[in-house]
């Protein structure tokens, strides 16, 4: 599905949306000077030192230095996505989110919900039924899984009777014809419909927000097949996407520390149950890059679930696989493996919230499943085996980020294969793998960086840059980006920073803005335009220059080469007298 939301959206969006409002109906703020101030949300201190600033419509925090605009913060801090986040700021602002390639049956999916939330209403209520029947099966189930009332009713499980047509003949007429789009009822070939679920106990998958998408069914007993029957894929259910306990995680804690993943709903509902409330299930598939960026968006620390067997050890390279692109700096990965037999249901029931907890402090870094995983499948008493494995590691350290994590992985492996890093760099020629570009300094003294500091910090002054100004000559990435901002803000002078910021959010500039707009230019009003001046003169000087340069070097100029040459020429004598 194409959803690309219109960059003109976002821009209005941010100019309707008072980042100083928005981070103070979270945290509270303070106002000191002409900066708001708070403890940081983002890592723990006594005395503040996260700014929000009014006019540039962005956060910085000076001990961690987190920073953003309104749509990052509510990433951060309410582990959305930037859909999401725009979503949310977008129902603040009273707006509707237009989509560019906007052919989604608004509607039909409105109906879909509709249907879904109330087949979880129905299956729920089914469930209440015959708990209070009290010599109902499902009233034995549950306590032979040990489930209490209050995780029945929070994760709001439900009970699907053997019956072909229960749901169906339940549901109001006006919703019914969405119950197949929905995965609830199966088309017999003869046009009649059947409800999918029957005889199972009903787990309903919420999304992000808790609206219900999908559901995954359950045989009671140990007899029948399959044991679990789990939603069609729809237009609004992708298992690859969604996380069973999701919704519950993000509902019940603040701040995750770390989340567990688990293979089956039953972990999740009997973790929850016994305090353990950071974990979420994938629904039946392998863990996706999607499922785990979505994580990442929430939490540094993710920890995988896995049995012991050989089944087990598999499902976790597999995971390793699709983590390690993620590893960017900060993040960890880990995994649990547990005695051969149990899962985290039986154990948890076994052994209770301590003991699991301290058997997940000892869950095993990615690093080391992955080099010991290497390990096995050579022999490291001889030469021939350490080149193996060297070579093994190659596809495996490439994948990962360049950063500390990477170099300490190749530091490591440097160790274990017993060569120096310096060799085993050469050997892997360690520079193919693509350096990230640190942090670029600012350079106060280049005229370009003070101009796009100075116009992402304070947009009006766009009126002081003439019309005719112009970089036409001048060569660089940095003059492409000034060249963008100047043209972006004559068409769009009412852009603040913090729109202007989300312009290059995805491109490699935009850490460089960011560092940009944070930087504190002690500067008065005036001064600022004095400087945005000066700076002006100067890259028009150095612009004339080249082209003088590039004139001269001609061996023929036309008449009109001449007249510029001369103009240029005379330019920069007067230039001189001024400077
Ligand atoms: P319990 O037996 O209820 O404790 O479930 P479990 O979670 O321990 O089951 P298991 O380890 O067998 O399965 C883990 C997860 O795999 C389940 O939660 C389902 O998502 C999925 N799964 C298991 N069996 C089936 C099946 O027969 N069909 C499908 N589609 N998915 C299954
Ligand atoms: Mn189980």
């Amino acid at each position: 599905m194409g959803e690309k939301i219109p960059q003109a959206f976002i821009d209005d969006l941010i100019a309707r949306t008072d980042i100083v409002e928005l981070i103070n109906s979270r945290i509270s703020l303070r106002k000191a000077g002409r900066q708001y101030v708070a403890c940081c949300p983002f890592h723990s201190e006594k005395t503040p030192s996260f700014t929000v600033s009014l006019q540039k419509q962005f956060y910085y925090c000076f001990g961690c230095g987190v920073h953003g605009t309104a749509i990052s913060f509510l990433m951060a801090f309410d582990h959305l996505n930037f859909v999401e986040a725009i979503e949310e700021l977008a129902q603040q602002a009273g707006m509707v989110v237009p989509r560019e390639s906007n052919q989604l049956p608004d509607t039909s999916h409105r109906k879909l919900y509709e249907v879904l939330s109330f087949a979880a209403d129905f299956y729920h209520q089914q469930l209440k039924v015959n708990v209070n029947q009290n010599q109902g099966r499902i009233k034995a189930y549950l306590r032979e899984r040990g489930l209490s009332r209050s995780i029945v009713a929070e994760f709001k499980l439900g009970f699907a009777p053997s019956r072909w047509d229960i749901l169906l003949s339940n549901t109001q007429l006006s919703l019914r014809p969405y119950l197949k789009e929905a995965g609830l009822v199966i088309d017999r070939d003869s046009g009649h419909c059947y409800d999918r679920f029957r005889g199972r106990l009903i787990f309903p998958i919420h999304d992000y927000r808790g609206q219900v998408i999908g559901f995954g069914g359950r045989l009671l007993g140990g007899e029948g097949s399959p044991k679990y029957l789990n939603s069609p894929e729809t237009s609004l259910f992708h298992k690859r996407r969604e996380l069973y306990g999701l919704y519950q995680v993000r509902k019940s804690i603040r701040n995750y520390e770390k989340i567990l993943v688990v293979e089956g709903y039953m972990d999740v509902l009997s973790l929850a149950q016994h305090k353990i409330r950071y974990v979420v299930a994938t629904l039946g598939t392998a863990t996706t890059s999607e499922q785990l960026t979505r994580l990442f968006q929430m939490t540094s620390q993710v920890i995988f679930c896995f049995d012991g067997d050989r089944a087990g050890q598999e499902a976790a390279w597999r995971a390793l696989e699709t983590a390690l692109p993620l590893l960017k700096q900060g993040r960890q990965v880990q995994f649990m493996f547990l005695p051969t037999g149990e899962d985290p249901d039986t154990l948890i029931r076994a052994e209770g919230q301590v003991a699991f907890e301290s058997r997940l402090e000892k869950a095993v870094p990615l690093s080391e499943v992955l080099l010991n995983g290497l390990q096995r499948k050579v022999k490291l008493d001889n030469i021939d085996g350490r080149v193996h494995l060297i070579e093994l590691a190659r596809p495996f350290i490439a994948k990962i980020p360049s950063g500390v994590y990477q170099d300490m992985l190749f530091s490591r492996l440097a160790e274990i294969a017993q060569i120096g890093q310096v060799s085993l760099a050469r050997y892997l020629r360690k520079s193919e793998i693509p350096r990230q570009q640190l942090n670029c300094a600012i350079d106060m003294d280049s005229p370009v960086q003070k101009m796009i500091a100075i116009l992402l910090q304070h947009p009006n002054l766009i009126h002081i840059i003439e019309d005719s100004f112009s970089l036409q000559g001048l060569k660089g990435v940095e003059l492409q980006l000034l060249q963008s901002l100047i043209t972006l803000l004559r068409s769009n002078p009412y852009l603040n920073t913090a729109s202007l910021l989300e312009h290059w959010k995805e491109s490699k500039m935009g850490q460089q803005l960011r560092q940009l707009a944070i930087r504190e230019l002690f500067l008065t009003d005036n001064d600022m335009i004095l400087e945005l001046k000066a700076a002006i003169a100067c890259l028009q000087a150095q612009a004339a220059d080249d082209r003088m340069e590039v004139l001269s070097n001609r061996p023929v100029l036309t008449a009109e080469e001449q007249q510029e040459l001369l103009i240029l020429l005379a330019a920069k004598q007067s230039n001189k007298h001024i400077l």
